[in-house]
């Protein structure tokens, strides 16, 4: 029995995700050393990740993603239920038939901080010293903390060091009737040096043409290269992509990233991992990744989803919110 299913039954059986435990510091996996070490396994790890990213060498991740809490001043749960047939049931579906609707569980985490940027300056700081020397920071986040979020990156990388802010559209939920519904999110681009980084503009997906007959039936069926505005829908809830984690985010999203912004065996950080779909992204595209979240149900959710994958779960540190 390991020590960590004691205190932590939510987390995963042992299983292809291999585990470490606290402490077990003669074991854990060798982090890549020095910029051109290729050996890095895709690590999980369960803790804060200041002192996990303090803790890893310098210029030792290609490319960096992170989704941090949006610091909307609330816990974002997500409930899932399940609905049977059920002649005793509580609500009426396709002809007349009746069902009952069985709650699963939920899935929450903390989004709420005394002081925000407070919060992430140290992070963002150690994710700029991880950086390769031609590694990249794509930074997530809403309109509500963009801009101050750009004048914290422009501090720490330089403003010459912005390459956009993606506008991330899609169309889904309720619309408020008081303004115009918020239906996007801001994803800023920053590379560690402006005059040499990784940009496979080759790889890059491409979308249909808005007016294919404008462009003749050869470029038409080639498609066009996406602009700093990507349409795209959420995790759908009836997907299989759904994990049932709150602010889940499309894999279509992370794919188009990692293939503009890294090369296949690169390392991948994603230290606000959630549900873990950078790391599913990446192994699907021959990355290996690295994961940090600090929420055990998190760690369930992408231990079951990178089950199939060679992995290392390290418990690095006590797990503590930094959301007040
Ligand atoms: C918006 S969610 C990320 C969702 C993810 N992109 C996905 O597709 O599932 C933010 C995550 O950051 C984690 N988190 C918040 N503070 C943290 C901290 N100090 N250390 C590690 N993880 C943290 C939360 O537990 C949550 O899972």
């Amino acid at each position: 029995m390991y020590r960590y299913q004691a205190r932590y039954p939510a987390l995963p059986p042992p299983g292809a995700v291999h585990y470490r435990q606290r402490g077990d510091r003669a074991a854990l996996p060798p982090l890549a050393s020095a910029r051109g070490e290729r050996s890095m396994p895709n690590t999980i790890y369960y803790g804060d990740n200041l002192p996990i990213l303090a803790a890893m060498p310098s210029e030792s991740v290609d490319l960096i993603y992170i989704d941090p809490p949006f610091n909307t001043g609330t816990t974002q749960a997500r409930t899932q239920l399940k609905t049977v047939r059920s002649e005793t049931g509580d609500r009426t579906g396709f002809q007349g038939r009746r069902y009952e609707t069985t709650t699963l569980g939920t899935k929450s985490f903390a989004d709420r901080f005394d002081d925000y940027l407070a919060f992430l300056r140290p992070r963002l700081i150690e994710a700029y010293r991880v950086l390769t020397p031609t590694g990249s920071l794509y930074f997530h986040i809403d309109y509500r903390e963009v801009h101050y979020c750009k004048v914290l990156l422009d501090d720490i990388f330089g403003r010459e060091c912005f390459l956009n802010e993606i506008i991330w559209a899609y169309d889904y939920g309720a619309r408020t009737r008081k303004k115009w519904p918020a239906k996007h999110d801001n994803i800023l681009l920053y590379v560690k040096d402006p005059g040499c980084y990784t940009f496979n503009v080759d790889d890059i997906d491409r979308i249909p043409y808005m007016a294919p007959g404008l462009v003749g039936p050869e470029k038409a069926a080639r498609g066009k290269l996406p602009t700093d505005t990507w349409w795209h829908t959420i995790v759908s809830p009836n997907s299989k992509e759904k994990t049932g984690y709150p602010t889940q985010k499309p894999l279509g999203i992370l794919e188009r990233i990692i293939r503009a912004s890294s090369h296949p065996g690169d390392v991948v950080l994603d230290f606000f991992a959630g549900s873990g779909t950078t790391g599913v992204a990446a192994a699907q595209l021959g990355r290996s990744f690295i994961l940090i979240d600090n929420n055990a149900e998190a760690l369930r959710v992408m231990g079951a989803r990178l089950a199939d994958l060679p992995a290392t779960f390290v418990e690095r540190h006590s797990p503590r919110s930094m959301a007040s």
